[in-house]
C-alpha cells in the first residue's frame, strides 16, 4: 500500500511472533532488536495469541519498544470518515476528528509493584503509577504543539491526588506558556460521558497512559470501530517511531479475510506523515475515505469485502 503511495523507503521485514516466542522464550530476538533500534520507522502487525497467557510476552514487545524507544508520544486521531458509521443520533454531533495524546512511558505501565503473600487469602498486589515531572512535561507539550483549536487534559486528579496533582501543576504552566490555545480540564468519568454525548466537542487530549488505552478504544467505536484505528508512537526529539493500529490480533477472526485493514493503512499513513512525506499521508487518507464511503470495506464498516479486497480497494484509488 505505501509502494502505491508512492514511497521509496527501504523496507525490510522481520517476523516477531508467538511461534518464535514459544520456541525460543524470546520475546525479541536480540538480532532482530539491533535491527529495530536502528531503524528510522516500525510498522507494527498486533500482539497477542491465544497460546501465551503470560503478559511478560506483551511486555517484552510492544511495552518494550515504547519504554525503550523512549516513545513517549501516542498519538490516536479518531475521525469520522463516513456518517453511516456513526452511532451517534444528532447530525452535529457527528463531526469527530479528534486526537487522544496517550503518555506512553510511564504510568501504570512501567510494571512495578508486587504481589506479597502471594496465592494465599492474605494476598496484596499493588500496581505503582509513575508520574515524572519530565515525561508530564513533555507530554503536555506535545500536544500544545499538535492542537488546533483547544487541548483538553484529562486525569483523575480528584482520587488520585499524588499523580493528579503532578499533571495538575505541570498543565497550568503550560497553559499559561501558550495563551492563544484554548484550554479545559476534565476527570476521566466526566470526559468519558461527554465524548459519548458529543464527541464533536473535541480537538486534542493529552492524559497518562491507562486513561489513553480506555478512552482511544471509546473514540474508536465513535468513528467506526476498531478496525479503522490507527496510532503512532513517537519520540519527537529522537525522531524514533512505531506505528500500529490500535487494534490488537483478534485470533477468533484471523485468517477469514473478515479484518478490517484500514486501521493498518492508517497507520502507515502516520508513518508517512512522520517520515515528512506529508502529500502522501494526505493520499493516503483519501484513499480510505473514499473506500469507505464507497463501501468498499469488510463486513465490520458495512461492506462485504474480504480483508485483501478491501486493502485492494484503497491501493486502486492510490494508484488512480
Ligand atoms: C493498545 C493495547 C496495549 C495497551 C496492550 C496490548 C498492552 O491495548 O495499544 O492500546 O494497553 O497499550
Ligand atoms: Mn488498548
Amino acid at each position: 500500500m505505501l509502494k502505491a503511495a508512492g514511497a521509496d523507503f527501504e523496507f525490510q521485514d522481520y517476523v516477531v511472533d508467538a511461534d518464535q516466542y514459544l520456541r525460543t522464550g524470546e520475546p525479541i530476538p536480540d538480532a532482530i532488536w539491533k535491527e529495530l533500534q536502528a531503524a528510522d520507522s516500525i510498522l507494527f502487525g498486533a500482539v497477542g495469541d491465544p497460546r501465551v497467557a503470560d503478559p511478560s510476552y506483551l511486555a517484552g514487545v510492544l511495552l518494550r519498544l515504547r519504554f525503550e524507544l523512549d516513545l513517549y508520544v501516542n498519538l490516536r486521531p479518531a475521525k469520522l470518515y463516513d456518517e453511516r458509521l456513526s452511532p451517534l443520533r444528532h447530525a452535529d454531533r457527528r463531526q469527530v476528528d479528534l486526537l487522544i495524546v496517550r503518555e506512553n512511558t510511564e504510568g501504570l505501565y512501567v510494571g512495578m509493584g508486587g504481589r506479597f503473600k502471594k496465592g494465599t487469602e492474605h494476598e496484596i498486589a499493588t500496581q505503582e503509577d509513575v508520574n515524572t515531572y519530565a515525561g508530564v512535561t513533555r507530554i503536555i507539550e506535545h500536544a500544545f504543539g499538535v492542537a488546533r483549536r483547544e487541548v483538553v487534559m484529562i486525569d483523575k486528579s480528584n482520587a488520585m491526588t499524588f499523580a493528579g496533582g503532578l499533571w495538575q501543576e505541570r498543565w497550568k504552566a503550560a497553559a499559561a506558556q501558550h495563551p492563544n490555545v484554548k484550554t479545559r480540564h476534565l476527570l476521566v468519568d466526566a470526559a468519558a460521558m461527554q465524548l459519548v454525548r458529543n464527541p464533536s466537542q473535541f480537538d486534542v487530549i493529552v492524559t497518562g497512559n491507562l486513561f489513553g488505552d480506555i478512552l482511544s478504544d471509546l473514540t474508536a467505536e465513535l468513528v467506526g470501530g476498531m478496525g479503522l484505528a490507527p496510532s503512532a508512537n513517537v519520540n519527537p526529539k529522537t525522531r524514533r517511531g512505531l506505528f500500529e493500529p490500535v487494534h490488537g490480533t483478534a485470533p477468533d477472526i484471523a485468517g477469514k479475510g473478515l479484518v478490517n485493514p484500514i486501521g493498518a493503512i492508517l497507520s502507515a499513513g502516520m508513518m508517512a506523515e512522520h517520515l515528512g512525506h506529508h502529500d502522501m499521508a494526505v493520499a493516503i487518507e483519501a484513499a480510505v475515505e473514499s473506500a469507505i464511503r464507497a463501501g468498499e470495506c469488510t463486513r465490520d464498516v458495512g461492506g462485504s469485502l474480504s480483508t485483501s479486497e478491501a486493502g485492494d480497494a484503497v491501493v486502486k484509488r492510490l494508484r488512480d
